[in-house]
Formats: C-alpha cells, structure tokens, sequence
C-alpha cells in the first residue's frame, strides 16, 4: 500500500498541500468518482491484466498554482527540457502531462513518482528503464492543447494520439503530402464541412500506429492505410510492406473531450479497455 504521499511524490517534498488529485473510472457508460484523495489515503498499487488497457484523460485546462509541484516531480533532463520551450504555457503543459504521466506510472509500479526513470528509443519513444520494467508496464502519452491521454498496458506494446480539430488546419494539402491514395479518396469524398473532422479522424489512427511502433513520424504515412470517413470503424486496414501487420495490432477510436479526435493501437486482440480521469482539484 502506498500513502497519498508517496503516491503524489510529495515524501521529499515539504508542504505542498495544494497538490491533490482525484481518480475518476467509467464504469458501463457511468461515470464513478472515487473521494477526493487526500493526504492520509492509502492508494493501492494497481495491477492491470494483459488484456486490459487503462486510458487516462489529463486535463491541462486549470494549472493554477500548482506548477512548481508538477516541476518539482521531474527529473533534470526533464526540467532542461521544459525551459527550452519558447512560450510558458508549453512549459506548464509540459510539467502537468509529465508529471501526471509520472503519478499515474508510479502508481502501478508502487514507487513515488520522482523516483521513476525512463530510457528512449532512437526515435525517442519513453519506456520505464529496466529496474522498473519488471513490472512489465508499457505506456505512450499523447498531448493537444488542454488535453493530454495516456494509454498503460501490461506487456502489449500500445501508441495514442490525440489532436484538437481545428478547422483552419491546412488538412487536405497535408494529406496530399502524407497520406496514401486511397485515404486521399476517403478524404475527398467526406462532405466539405466534415472534412476537417475527417483528416484529423485519419491522422490520429495513424500516428497512434506508428507511435506504438515506436518508429513516429520515420515510417512513410503513406505505406499503411487506416479506416476512416462516416460511421468507419478504427482498422489497420492494409501495410504494404508487411500484410501480415494488421492481424498484429488492434485499433481503437478514443471517444475524448469535444472537439478533440483521439486513437489507440494496441499489440494483440480483445482488449478491455478502461476509462480514467485525471483532474488536479484546487
Ligand atoms: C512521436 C511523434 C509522432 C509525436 O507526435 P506529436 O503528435 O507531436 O506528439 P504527441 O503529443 O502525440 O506525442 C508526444 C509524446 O509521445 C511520446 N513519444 C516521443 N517519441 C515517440 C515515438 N517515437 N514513438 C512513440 N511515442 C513517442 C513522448 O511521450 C511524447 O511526449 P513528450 O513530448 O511530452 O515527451 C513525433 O514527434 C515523431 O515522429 N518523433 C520521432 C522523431 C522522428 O522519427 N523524426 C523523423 C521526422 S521525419
């Protein structure tokens, strides 16, 4: 058992009571609200089966004065990192998604969240480093404007992503440079007013595959075909250069806030996946 302490990586800390958080967990289309998590709660490490896939909804919207809490989790290549984004609500953002990324992550290691470390692939994909890997976690975060989702497995490779739908987004030039062709015709035939909606609804799916191939935007969009367009349900429809891929993965749409698209891909099949919020309470 982990005291909230712990849990909120507040041990070495000091006072920072401002600093709490709830755990919100969709239950069958109802939304359950555990209390608030104060201080003296005790948080259970959380064990996942390898089926079960956890999404987590982290809400950037209110920071308040909890930044330099987020900041202080850290580490210091993380912090370096940060102070080079030009604008500070990049850097906020950046502190909130890392740091809630590290409070959930420790969560289901049972470690304080600061004492986590993380390795990274050539193309830069975080994994837990090894001493924490024996717990066989795999995750990806995905971040767009106030809303960033982290997606945890045990032991299947996962990637998400998650874009905000702005409808002065240059999609259609986009798409004609990265998608393949017959995404390009899906593209043209979704009505004019849905179309932004549309290429963003493609490009989520995509960039959730090739995160969870860890390889990001180094593998050609256009070698791959995802579903899309009305009423299409999330596929890994065709990989030219490996066919067998798609019986590979699974992919699945995200519903998420508002006017925001979002998509998971998973190693594997028959994935239950679970919905939970992370909200910081003021
Ligand atoms: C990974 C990538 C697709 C992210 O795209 P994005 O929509 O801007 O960002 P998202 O918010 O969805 O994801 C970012 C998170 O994904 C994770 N991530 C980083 N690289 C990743 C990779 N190669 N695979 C999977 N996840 C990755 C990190 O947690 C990152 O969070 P951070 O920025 O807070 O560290 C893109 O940055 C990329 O392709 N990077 C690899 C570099 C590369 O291959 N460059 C070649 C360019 S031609």
């Amino acid at each position: 058992m982990l005291g909230i302490r712990e849990f909120l990586g507040l041990g070495a800390l000091g006072n920072l009571p401002s600093l709490r958080f709830k755990v919100t967990k969709k239950c069958d289309d109802k939304t359950v609200d555990s209390p608030l998590l104060s201080r003296n709660s005790q948080v259970e490490k959380k064990n996942l089966t390898t089926s079960e896939v956890e999404i987590w909804q982290i809400s950037m919207a209110r920071m308040g004065d909890s930044i330099q809490a987020f900041r202080s989790l850290l580490s210091h290549d993380e912090i370096q990192r940060a102070d080079r984004f030009a604008f500070e609500i990049d850097r906020s953002r950046f502190f909130i998604a890392r740091a809630a990324m590290r409070q959930i992550l420790g969560w289901y290691v049972g470690v304080a969240p600061q004492e986590l470390t993380f390795s990274y692939s050539q193309n830069g994909k975080p994994e837990l480093n090894a001493e924490f890997e024996k717990a066989g976690l795999k995750f990806n975060l995905s971040h767009s404007r106030e809303l960033a989702l982290l997606a945890v497995t045990q032991g299947a490779r996962v990637g998400i992503d998650v874009e905000f739908v702005d409808h002065k987004f240059p999609g259609e030039e986009i798409a004609e440079r990265f998608f393949s062709v017959s995404e390009m015709k899906t593209l043209r035939s979704v009505p004019a007013n849905q179309r932004a909606d549309a290429f963003f609804c493609c490009w989520t799916r995509k960039e959730a595959y090739v995160k969870a191939l860890g390889e990001g935007l180094s593998v050609p969009l256009h070698s791959f075909d995802v579903s899309f367009g009305p009423n299409a349900p999330a596929a890994l429809m065709h990989v030219r250069t490996h066919p067998d891929e798609i019986s590979r993965w699974s992919m699945y749409e995200i519903k998420v806030l508002r006017g925001y698209r979002a998509a998971l891909v998973v190693e594997g099949s028959g994935h239950i996946l679970g919905h939970r919020q992370w909200n910081v309470e003021f």
